[in-house]
């Protein structure tokens, strides 16, 4: 049998956004002991920024807007994207779409989520928002394995950020953020050498 560890996983990241986590996630791979290469990075937007970084860093990408198309057939296309650049695993880096079930029960372990919070308090939206409202000492950062249960899946690492005095919940983010740039490239190295030689 050939040995899946002497070769780089392909990963393939979507993206609606700005991408830092997609470009942290990104460098990373190009540190010379990366077990992973980003193969793709794609979006729901045609205009989200960080497919521009992935353009001008030799990445393929690809865009398809969501917008008048059926969720299965937008998910299909999305999918279909990241079959056709070989990609193993599947990392979401503020992908703001929720996928079908069918999607995410074919990834099941070969997809991953960045949630900026201490999961499973606040899933869902406003987590920093939430965080400073509850009078919490820390906000922070979950990577979980996707699955059908919104934010709910296996988490596999999490990095509290301290709330600091007067902290409003973009102060806090951007804090967060920093962790997240952290701690996203070492879940996803981490998940993929314990589930390639599972
Ligand atoms: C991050 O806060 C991530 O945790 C959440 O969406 C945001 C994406 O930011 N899922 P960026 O596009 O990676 O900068």
């Amino acid at each position: 049998m050939a040995d899946l560890t002497a070769t780089k996983a392909r990963v393939a990241v979507f993206i609606s956004g700005t991408g830092t986590n997609m470009a942290a996630l990104l460098y990373a791979s190009r540190l010379p002991t990366s077990n992973y290469e980003i193969v793709l990075v794609a979006s729901n937007r045609e205009d989200a920024k960080g497919l521009t970084l992935a353009r001008a860093e030799g990445i393929a990408t690809f865009a398809q807007s969501h917008r008048g198309m059926e969720r299965d057939a937008h998910d299909a296309a999305m999918e279909q994207a990241a079959q056709a650049a070989g990609a193993d695993y599947i990392a979401l880096a503020g992908y703001m779409r929720i996928l079908g079930t069918a999607f995410v029960e074919r990834w099941s372990e070969r997809m991953l989520n960045i949630h900026p919070s201490l999961l499973p308090r606040y899933k869902g939206l406003d987590t920093h928002g939430r965080a400073i409202a509850a009078g919490d000492m820390h906000g922070g950062v979950s990577v979980h394995l996707v699955t059908a249960d919104l934010d709910g899946g296996e988490v596999l690492a999490q990095m509290p950020v301290a709330i600091e005095e007067g902290d409003t919940p973009e102060t806090l983010e951007a804090r967060v953020r920093f962790a997240e740039h952290q701690v996203y490239p070492f879940a996803l190295s981490r998940h993929i050498d314990r589930h390639r030689t599972s």
